[in-house]
């Protein structure tokens, strides 16, 4: 699948997209008021997600262009090929295959992908069993540290998609947790950040799973050392004659695509949980890398997890372009970025326990879509990638809410709500839940449809302050509701925002699948960290800024 991309720009859709732009004049209210069939036209079921596009800046005939240049570029062959593990990461040779990693055992033939000719169907159940069954041995306390204690507290230690993924569903699922085990994540390299998340633990107690697809990033393997010092030194002021090897097999444990490292690292190979070069980073906290998740909320609750993200995995491969919501959803933020100048996208989680899922996003989006040329190294001919951002309601509405609803900036939303909450609470009489819902509907409401200068002065408001309370409308919200905040729901919302960043990136023309740009920044912190470390040679190769900075350093430092 190394074909060149088809130029979007010079499609027919294209060309459409681009005049029906020049004379786009949305206007939400009049759609609603003139269309009663609006809202049933542009809501659409996609398992248990119920996804309302109608308070989108989008008619029918943008809709059916938008569906016309994804039949131009070829989205669907596309899609199909990487279903099928054929190698569309063309700049590292690689099948893309997250979506085998939450296929049935039991999938028929024709549904599972065959990479270089394994089954890796059957690989992946391999490794979920032993997952499984390593998770059950700590729940349920037979698996103990060295000195015989229960394990109390596990430590993922890991970063960008060995971290983003764990943490974001560990919140998540915060309802699914077993009692008595908690999870902590380390990941950024600022001591700080061990230092924290170990304060207080008892390292005859405490698990650290060293999560690394490459077992080589530089961030992990330090935590991972600093771990180790932390574990071994706790332990030998209790017992001086504790025997080292002993205590690193019952307290580390390492999921990796590079076993041999692991064990170079000292990690027993019988405690280390394989993956797949065809799993991207921020593909992969369905894979083993969710180790710490599947320890807190346990396999049941896992498998079920897998299965919300097989839902839309098939979604996505069968349902008609018309009705297939990660394809519509990639589309409209084409249109947004593409056609009427949106250049970031918010994500507001009417969910406290959604708190990480703007920064997942993150991650999953703007590190696969964020590219300047395609997959056949030209150039890319028209902007590519959204700058992902958010916070959970009501606090953003606090905050940043005043931008996207007065603001000069076109800021396409997403609002995700559950019915019925994880804790249920009342103030009195009211049932504070349905507080919370009052909000999201009130925000996406006021967004879509505003309030006219004629309505401000009707309450009474004094003239000259009319234009600063006019709220113009016609900001666009996309909002997706769903009955709760199962494992199974967290897996198709995540399986959706994965379909629908594919699609962009299909329309784009990108490899949605590398990410050298974050390689450069790591090279060069070696080269720097000498200079950092006091070597005059090596701050005398740097550029001026560098040199000024690290004589700042070194004038400062205590
Ligand atoms: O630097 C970016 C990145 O490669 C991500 O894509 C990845 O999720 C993260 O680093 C961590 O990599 P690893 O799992 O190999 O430690």
């Amino acid at each position: 699948m190394t074909d060149a991309p088809v130029d979007s720009t010079s499609t027919a859709a294209w060309g459409q997209l681009t005049a029906l732009a020049a004379d786009f004049e949305p206007d939400l209210r009049r759609w609603f008021a003139q269309d009663p069939g609006r809202v049933d036209r542009l809501t659409f079921d996609a398992g248990d997600l119920h996804v309302d596009l109608s308070k989108s800046l989008l008619d029918d005939s943008v809709l059916a262009a938008l569906l016309a240049l994804a039949e131009e570029v070829g989205v669907a062959g596309r899609r199909d090929a990487m279903f099928a593990g054929e190698h569309i990461n063309v700049t590292e040779d690689r099948a893309v295959l997250h979506t085998a990693l939450r296929l049935p055992a039991d999938a028929p033939p024709r549904e599972r992908p065959n990479v270089d000719g394994q089954d890796v169907v059957a690989d992946v159940h391999d490794v979920l069993r032993r997952v499984y069954d390593f998770a059950d041995q700590v729940r349920s306390g037979a698996w103990t540290g060295v000195t015989g204690e229960r394990i109390r507290t596990v430590v993922n230690i890991g970063i960008g998609g060995s971290d983003l993924g764990p943490v974001m569903a560990y919140e998540a699922l915060a309802a699914y947790r077993q009692e008595g085990l908690e999870c902590r994540f380390i990941s950024n390299i600022d001591p700080t950040d061990a230092a924290t998340t170990l304060a207080g633990l008892d390292p005859a107690t405490t698990l650290f799973i060293v999560s690394s697809k490459t077992f080589g990033t530089l961030e992990t393997l330090t935590n991972a050392r600093l771990c180790k010092a932390w574990l071994l030194d706790g332990l030998a002021a209790s017992d001086a004659s504790l025997d080292q090897r002993s205590a690193v097999a019952k307290h580390f444990v390492a999921v990796s695509t590079a076993l041999d490292k692991v064990a170079d690292f000292g990690i027993d190979p019988a405690n280390a949980f394989g993956f797949w070069d065809w799993v991207g980073g921020r593909y992969s906290v369905d894979s083993a890398i969710g180790t710490s998740l599947v320890i807190a909320i346990g396999p049941e609750r896992f498998a079920e997890l897998l299965g919300g993200f097989h839902t839309i995995d098939e979604h996505f491969r069968t349902a008609p372009p018309a009705e297939n919501v990660p394809l519509l959803m990639g589309l409209l933020n084409v249109w947004y970025t593409n056609f009427l100048g949106a250049e970031s996208h918010a994500v507001l989680p009417y969910a406290q326990l959604l708190h990480r899922f703007p920064a997942y996003l993150q991650q999953l989006t703007m590190e696969s879509n964020g590219k300047g040329v395609r997959w056949d190294g030209s150039p890319v001919t028209t902007e590519t990638g959204e700058i992902y951002w958010g916070e959970p309601g009501t606090n953003g509405q606090h905050a940043f809410y005043q931008l996207i609803h007065q603001g000069t900036r076109l800021i396409p939303a997403d609002f995700i709500a559950f019915v019925n909450p994880a804790y249920p609470l009342r103030d009195g009489d009211t049932d504070v839940h349905q507080l919370f819902l009052a909000n999201f509907l009130a925000q996406t409401r006021a967004l879509a449809f505003g309030k006219t200068a004629d309505e401000v002065r009707a309450e009474g408001t004094a003239e000259a302050v009319v234009p600063a309370r006019v709220f113009t409308g016609n900001r666009p919200t996309t909002s997706i509701m769903a009955p709760e905040l199962s494992p199974s729901v967290l897996g198709q919302l995540i399986a959706l925002y994965e379909h629908l960043t594919f699609t962009q990136g299909v329309v784009w023309g990108i490899d949605s699948f590398d990410q050298w740009g974050v390689e450069l920044g790591k090279q060069l912190a070696q080269q720097v960290q000498a200079a950092v470390a006091g070597d005059t040679a090596a701050a005398g190769a740097q550029d001026a800024s560098t040199q000024a900075l690290l004589a700042y350093y070194w004038r400062h430092r205590t």
